[in-house]
């Protein structure tokens, strides 16, 4: 809670917005003490929106075509988060990397889900990225947003087995279960004011 209202939440989404979803189920049922101020989409047709218009949350569309740099695309990004008072930033499958004009106008108050267990298999396909390297176990982690890909202090993971037939498909499933999971519980945390981030180490309060 911030103070006695619900922590207004933003998040960004570029795709099918399943996270998003569990996200939404889980305040819906009142685990999460929040409000989804806003989702703001990169691209036009992810299917996020859809669900989020059905919930009466607001939606964004906001492309990056006119916009001369992505440091200039971000302060557009910042002044619509901040018009709606946002105090987390959820980046729900999101498919572009922050600049610091967005990491520094939020600081420890981004999340970003990946699909794999940091540090291991950053950036794109991390679940093929898992099964070429012949891992036992993959995963999820869930962590804030610095100015790297995917290094920022890591909140929470879940892990999950590797099977020796997976292909993409079925081990990004198996992953994705956890994640819808792990990143409701990790919000709920922040919600709950139990996080303390000091230097890479994100402390859970009790
Ligand atoms: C998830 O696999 C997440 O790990 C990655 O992007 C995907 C988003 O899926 N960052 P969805 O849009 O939430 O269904």
């Amino acid at each position: 809670m911030v103070g006695d209202l619900p922590c207004r939440i933003g998040v960004l989404v570029s795709g099918s917005g399943t996270n998003l979803q569990a996200i939404i189920d889980r305040i819906e049922a009142g685990d999460i003490p929040a409000t989804i101020a806003c989702v703001i989409s990169n691209k036009s047709d992810a299917y996020a929106l859809t669900r989020a218009a059905g919930y009466g949350i607001p939606t964004v569309v906001h492309e990056n075509n006119g916009y001369a740099s992505r440091r200039e695309y971000d302060a557009a990004t910042v002044a619509i988060l901040q018009k709606r008072a946002v105090k987390l930033v959820v980046l729900a499958g999101f498919m572009r990397i922050l600049t610091d004009v967005m990491v520094n106008a939020f600081p420890n108050a981004i999340m970003n889900i990946h699909p794999a267990l940091l540090p291991a298999f950053p950036g794109l396909h991390a679940q093929q990225q898992a099964l070429d390297y012949g891992v036992r176990y993959s995963g999820c982690t869930v962590h804030f947003v610095d100015c790297g890909t995917d290094t920022g202090p890591i909140i929470l993971q879940s892990v999950v087995p590797v099977e020796q037939d997976d292909t993409e498909e079925t081990l990004s499933a198996r992953i994705q279960k956890e994640e819808h999971r792990t990143f409701s519980e990790a919000i709920k945390l922040f919600t709950d004011g139990r996080i303390k981030v000091e230097g890479r180490h994100v402390r859970i309060l009790p």
